[in-house]
């Protein structure tokens, strides 16, 4: 698939001036942890790679460095390819660092906090991965209503996350995210124990050796690309 030609101005490392806000940034975040938040970062970031738009996968979740730890994972591997990814503490030392990124990708703590308002309010897409109980949509929507207070309306995205097998409770949560009014992804990423072995070698997403995984993760990947595509400028 080609990315936009709104993408790939932004892969070429001399069009972007430090600083300066354009710079594509897609963010995942969250109110509830082991929703899949760091998995889907991974997910898109690696996808990004595949495109030539230069990733930076910015992992601000200090405590568990998930993305950082998977990149080191991934070198030892030799998984190619490289994807440049960093751990962050701040919003501004993101922007110092990104210049020679084409696309910022921000994954995030379980716990939403002032950073993840300030990396809301800096992202075309914020994408709210959630699990399809009760118990985590309604964290989801209530920081979703927090984000729009903000000013991020119109660019939250939840996206039904580790879902499993039951219709009934997909559809439920579904219409839960419907009656809420918050716009929801129309594809869901399916819990599979494989995508767990992947990860645990490096490889994300499309990079799965499963065929049927690689599948699932390439329909998810398009999607979140799709949604990018189609985001109003900032
Ligand atoms: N589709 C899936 N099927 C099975 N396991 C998955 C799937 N997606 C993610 N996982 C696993 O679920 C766990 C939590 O995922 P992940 O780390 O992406 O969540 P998170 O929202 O980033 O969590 P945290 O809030 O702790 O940072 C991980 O062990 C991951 O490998
Ligand atoms: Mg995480």
């Amino acid at each position: 698939m080609k990315p936009s030609s709104r993408l790939l101005a932004h892969a070429n490392a001399s069009e972007v001036r430090s600083g300066r806000k354009e710079l594509p940034t897609v963010s995942f975040v969250g109110q509830k942890g082991g929703v899949g938040k760091s998995t889907l970062a991974r997910l898109f970031a690696v996808g990004a790679a595949h495109r030539g738009l230069k990733p930076i996968l910015a992992d601000f979740d200090l405590e568990q460095l998930t993305c950082v730890e998977w990149n080191a994972i991934r070198l030892q591997n030799s998984v190619e390819p490289d994807i440049d990814v960093r751990a962050f503490k701040s919003l501004k030392k993101l922007r110092k660092n990104e210049d020679r990124a084409g696309i910022v990708v921000v994954d995030t703590r379980g716990l939403a906090d002032e950073l993840t308002l300030d990396i809301a309010e800096e992202s075309d897409v914020v994408f709210l991965p959630t699990g399809v109980s009760g118990y985590d949509l309604r964290p989801t929507l209530a920081l979703a209503r927090k984000l729009a207070k903000q000013g991020a309306e119109g660019r939250i995205v939840v996206e039904l996350s580790k879902i499993g097998r039951s219709d009934a409770q997909l559809q439920k949560a579904m219409e839960t995210i419907e009656a809420s009014g918050f716009e929801q992804l129309a594809e869901h990423w399916p819990q599979r124990d494989g995508f767990q072995a992947d990860l645990d070698s490096g490889r994300a997403g499309r990079e799965s050796r499963n065929p049927y995984l690689r599948e699932t993760a390439e329909k998810m990947e398009t999607a979140l690309f799709a949604r990018l595509e189609s985001a109003r400028p900032r």
